[in-house]
């Protein structure tokens, strides 16, 4: 497998982002591909210009090392929801390059996103939620760690209808332990 880094978004980034955005496949396994969850360039701008502090949360790219072609950006992860007191935030990931599904890159940008996230931000706790269906995110978190803590019946709106919203959180406990 290629080597991956983890790198703030950049304004050069938004051409990608808009197009994997505006992408019905990618947007569904993302968060359900209802209407108001794709957005155009000018929409992933605004929110990029306006975000830099850790309440509003931040993205960051996932590059893949192509070589001589040098590093390529194939996705996002995010965080968002910082809760000061619990010291704990919500994650989210999208590969949004299809060639490079399945093929284990999301689980290793999920661990190095886990690391950089527990080393500087002195979290108690990293959580995150999907919907049934989406079985490969499930098994890719779970791969890094992640347990699945609970469901909300019905609480995730596709365009495939209703499905239960999968709950799953990885502890700083959890995160030490496997560093043993
Ligand atoms: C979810 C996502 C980040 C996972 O990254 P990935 O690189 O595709 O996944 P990985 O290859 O690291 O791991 C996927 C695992 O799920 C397994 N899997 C995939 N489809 C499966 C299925 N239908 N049933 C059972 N297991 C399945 C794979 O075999 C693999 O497990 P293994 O390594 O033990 O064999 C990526 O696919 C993605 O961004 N998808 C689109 C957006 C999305 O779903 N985001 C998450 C929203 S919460």
């Amino acid at each position: 497998m290629k080597e991956i880094r983890l790198r703030y978004a950049e304004e050069k980034d938004l051409d990608d982002m808009a197009i994997w955005f505006a992408d019905e496949e990618v947007m569904y396994w993302s968060s359900g591909s209802h209407g108001e969850t794709l957005f155009t360039r000018e929409q992933l701008a605004e929110r990029l210009a306006t975000m830099n502090s850790l309440h509003s949360g931040r993205w960051w790219m996932i590059d893949v090392n192509e070589g001589a072609k040098g590093w390529r950006a194939i996705g996002r992860v995010t965080f968002r929801n910082y809760e000061p007191v619990v010291h704990a935030v919500t994650i989210g990931i999208t590969i949004g390059n299809k060639e490079y599904w399945g093929q284990g890159y999301g689980s290793k940008a999920i661990r190095a996103f886990v690391d950089l996230l527990f080393r500087r931000y002195n979290l108690h706790r990293i959580q995150l939620d999907t919907f049934q269906d989406n079985i490969r995110a499930i098994r890719a978190y779970e791969k890094c760690g992640f347990k699945q803590e609970g469901k909300l019946r019905q609480s995730f709106w596709t365009t495939k209808g209703y499905q239960d919203r999968v709950i799953m959180g990885i502890l700083r406990s959890d995160w030490e332990r496997k560093q043993e």
